[in-house]
């Protein structure tokens, strides 16, 4: 893996996913042009400072120390290129998927990697895409791609995952032809440990598709399920701990406030989008977005309940928010349930404080939350009337707080049992 080798790789975003691959492009010898549209995230990866969590600033620094990584916005530097990537955004727009990144990226790749050899698609799209509308856009420009393979590989990156980081996760790689399937196969070899080949591009577009449709579905029934519980005064997280005792045919999901993330709120509707073009509804992924999308109205009745339980209205409480990121030891806002959270509770007259250590301080204020320092916390804790963690950051001294608020709610069984403390 770290011989040098004279192929180059452009990879075209260079976001939560598009870092971690030109990186692990990068270890393994190649030339990496990371091109991005972004010029403000273009300076700040020369500089070098990473955006993201799983590329650290100094492994940017001795990326650009060999001279073999190039961050750009110049999509001249495509020319010469051997293999491209492409790692743009697959929002939605107006509730609907939302191309035009990834045809934006080939059309670059079209205008300006003459020669490429192969072209793999790494976003998230819906079945047929890959063959069809970015096929068709490679085709657009200037540079003759009639004889350049093409591929779809999903990225099953989870940042902040120590333990199942790009090069050991199993790289699933499916062509539109079958000698695209071997080209990229043989590329993605050189970066993972483990490449499962499926038969087409369709079946790795749809595979990408199902595994966050199926924890999406899964969330939501556990989050369901807790709603229940909890009406019948019975402890979801024993339930889920009792049932993953039986050894098969049982994955535990926990109940929390929401889902977000580039992921799983948007992803089924990719899903859903292209079966119900076939005039069908998909009705799993419809009733699991209802749900999802009902959680953070639900966590913040159970906070009005709490202290109303204090005899106590959301309006002018002080409430202590432990989390605004949508995951644990990330700092991306994108989609996420704790902004919901704490944007319902203000609209409730609560006077919500937040803490996120790993979230882009300078973002929360433009949404206009105040902060609290991580080394502040306790103290905070201390003089408000409750305490909610939404996202269980590592930095978050639990005991301690509990020791010092008078009342916590626990979204993410993070505390230990204790008379002030309520469980989800
Ligand atoms: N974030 C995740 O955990 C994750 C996991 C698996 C798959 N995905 C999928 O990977 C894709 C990328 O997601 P992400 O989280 O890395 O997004 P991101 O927003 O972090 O990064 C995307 C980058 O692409 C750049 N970009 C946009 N249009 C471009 C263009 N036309 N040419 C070049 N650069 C362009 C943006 O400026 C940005 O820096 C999406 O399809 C997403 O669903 C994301």
């Amino acid at each position: 893996m770290s011989a040098i080798t004279e192929r180059r790789i452009a990879v075209i975003g260079q976001g939560y996913v598009g870092l971690p691959v030109a990186h692990a492009a990068h270890e393994a010898g190649y030339t990496v042009i990371g091109y991005d549209v972004d010029d403000k995230r273009v300076d700040e990866l020369a500089e070098p400072r990473s955006p993201i969590e799983d590329v650290t600033d100094d492994d940017l620094f001795k990326m650009l120390a060999t001279g073999r990584y190039l961050p750009t916005s110049d999509p001249g530097h495509l020319a010469g290129v051997d293999v491209a990537i492409v790692t743009v955004p697959t929002p939605l727009t107006a509730g609907r998927p939302d191309l035009t990144a990834v045809l934006a990226a080939a059309r670059a790749i079209s205008d300006y990697a003459r020669g490429v050899q192969l072209v793999v698609l790494e976003s998230t799209v819906a079945p047929g895409t890959t063959r069809r509308a970015f096929t068709d856009a490679l085709g657009d420009g200037q540079a003759d791609l009639s004889r350049t393979l093409v591929a779809f590989s999903p990225e099953r990156i989870d940042p902040g995952n120590a333990m199942w980081r790009f090069s050991n996760t199993p790289k699933l790689v499916g062509g539109t032809t079958n000698a695209a399937t071997f080209a990229a196969a043989a590329f993605y070899e050189t970066l993972c440990e483990t490449v499962e080949v499926v038969e087409s591009a369709e079946v790795a577009e749809m595979a990408k598709l199902l595994e966050n449709t199926y924890r999406h579905v899964n969330i939501a029934l556990v989050n369901e399920l807790g709603r229940h519980a909890h009406r019948l005064g019975i402890d979801i997280r024993a339930v889920v701990a009792a049932a993953a005792t039986k050894p098969y045919g049982f994955m535990s999901f926990q109940p929390g406030p929401g889902v977000g993330g580039h992921c799983l709120p948007i992803d089924p509707v990719y899903l859903s989008d292209a079966v119900e073009r076939t005039g069908h509804p998909f009705a799993f992924v419809d009733l699991a977005m209802q749900i999802n999308a009902a959680q953070p109205a639900y966590v913040v009745d159970r906070v009005a309940e709490l202290l109303n339980s204090q005899r106590k209205p959301v309006n002018g409480s002080r409430i202590l928010a432990l989390g605004a990121s949508y995951k644990a030891g990330s700092g991306d806002l994108r989609e996420s349930p704790a902004i919901e959270v704490i944007e319902r509770l203000r609209a409730r007259g609560g006077e919500v404080f937040v803490c996120d250590p790993h979230a882009d301080q300078l973002a929360l204020h433009r949404l206009g939350l105040p902060t609290v320092d991580v080394r502040d916390l306790v103290t905070s804790a201390a003089a408000t009337d409750l305490v909610v963690l939404l996202t269980n950051h590592p930095e978050f001294p639990h005991e301690r707080i509990a020791g010092a608020a008078p009342l916590v709610f626990d979204t993410r069984d993070a505390f230990a049992d204790a008379p002030n403390v309520v469980a989800f």
